[in-house]
């Protein structure tokens, strides 16, 4: 009976996670919102095995990590979590360059994309809620690649690629730490794929549902040697 807890359940990548990961009524799902005022109908309709449980947390603020974590251990009763998908995440200025990086933007993506994902691992491991396997999977893209980037020209979306190359850095340490503390966790950095959701836009090349059946198949394939590596939702590893 797996425990699966992830960020930015609302719409994109993570509820159509929420909608694979619920219809195995053995799985117990977490979905978090940023708000519980958001308009929830599209997850609220997925709950048909009764399994999702729909908790609050901004991932850009700390104060609201640790009501979501406190909140995750009075739902699991005594239930560790064996997945923790750190999906929220934001692409805000796309048309920022290197050159025209606004300070409060880039704070703003380093927030929600790297300190979130770091404040939430953190949380559940100081509140001994993470089981002795966990797998995390911190959301990255291509672009937080120094390989791909470099062969990407013009380069795109800057302040948001900086981001998730400091998440990318996170993965690694998160990956020999956490597994120093809980002897079988594995943590890795995902490259979704270019995915038709808010952000990746009309133009994207595949299907949310494509994306994420591949993405589980990657994280259920994970051995204990493949903490610390880059993975796209194919199966194929990324270069850092
Ligand atoms: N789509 C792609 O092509 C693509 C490619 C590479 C990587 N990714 C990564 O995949 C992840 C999911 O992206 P997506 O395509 O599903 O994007 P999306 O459609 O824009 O959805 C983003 C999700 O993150 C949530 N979120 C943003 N800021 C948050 C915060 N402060 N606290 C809590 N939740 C927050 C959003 O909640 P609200 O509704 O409340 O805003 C929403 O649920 C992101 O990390 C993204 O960088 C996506």
């Amino acid at each position: 009976m797996p425990v699966y807890v992830l960020t930015g359940a609302n719409r994109g990548l993570g509820l159509e996670f929420v909608r694979q990961l619920s219809a195995d009524s053995s799985n117990t799902v977490i979905g978090a919102v940023r708000s519980m005022s958001n308009d929830l109908t599209d997850l609220k309709s997925l709950n048909k095995n009764n399994n999702i449980h729909i908790l609050e947390c901004d991932t850009g603020d700390a104060s609201s990590i640790t009501s979501f974590v406190e909140a995750c251990g009075n739902t699991l009763s005594g239930k560790k979590i064996d997945y923790l998908l750190n999906n929220s995440g934001i692409n805000a200025v796309p048309e920022q360059d290197s050159l025209s990086i606004s300070e409060g933007d880039m704070n703003e993506h380093i927030k929600i994309n790297v300190l979130g994902p770091a404040k939430t691992t953190e949380g559940f491991h100081k509140a001994d809620l993470l089981a002795s396997d966990v797998k995390v999977l911190n959301m990255t893209s291509g672009l937080g690649s120094m390989k791909v980037s470099i062969g990407i020209k013009p380069r795109k979306c800057t302040t948001y690629s900086i981001s998730k190359a400091a998440l990318n850095m996170l993965t690694i340490h998160q990956g020999e730490e956490l597994r120093k503390k809980l002897q079988g966790a594995v943590v890795i950095s995902m490259d979704p794929g270019w995915v038709k959701t808010r952000m990746g836009g009309e133009g994207a090349l595949i299907e949310a549902h494509e994306s994420i059946s591949g993405m589980l198949k990657v994280l259920h394939g994970l051995k204990k040697e493949d903490t610390a590596s880059f993975w796209t939702y194919t199966g194929e590893q990324v270069p850092w």
